[in-house]
């Protein structure tokens, strides 16, 4: 179950993303915003962030006019790896090295088919472990205050 958001400069992106998912079956939850009038990124790079973090979802989809925004708030949650992309390669990797949960994008910064692909493969890469597993360990550290 993936958990989608954006902000109102990300909504159109989130609406051709939602459309993707929908034609390609994947089940989702909508976190918002639902149209264009004005809102506050943090807002929903939360209510996602957190709705991932709870494990309640598996992945998280936000979107911004940037991307980097909504990635910065997802980001201050707990347990949050959320990656801010706007090429295929970024996409994979930080499924595969970072075990990312979250991909953020730009609606300024990517059209919607490249916006889709991303999705695909950040969806469909899975995380390769070993050596990437300790760093990801280290992340809980920095969460925790704990030296490094
Ligand atoms: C909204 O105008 C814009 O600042 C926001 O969507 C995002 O790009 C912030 O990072």
């Amino acid at each position: 179950m993936i958990a989608l958001g954006s902000d109102h400069a990300g909504f159109p992106l989130k609406e051709e993303i939602r459309a993707w998912l929908d034609e390609n079956g994947y089940e989702y939850k909508d976190f918002g915003v639902y149209n264009t009038d004005r809102a506050d990124y943090p807002v929903y790079g939360a209510r996602v962030a957190r709705a991932v973090a709870s494990g309640e979802y598996e992945k998280g989809i936000l979107c911004c006019g940037t991307g980097i925004g909504i990635s910065i708030a997802a980001n201050k949650v707990d347990g949050i790896r959320a990656a801010c992309c706007s090429d295929y390669f970024s996409a994979k990797y930080t499924r595969a090295h970072n075990d990312a949960n979250i991909l953020c994008m730009g609606a300024r910064v990517i059209g919607g088919g490249a916006a889709c692909e991303l999705v695909n493969v950040f969806l469909n890469t899975g995380f390769e472990g070993g050596r990437h597993a300790d760093r990801i360990a280290l992340f809980k550290k920095i969460e925790n205050g704990e030296e490094l």
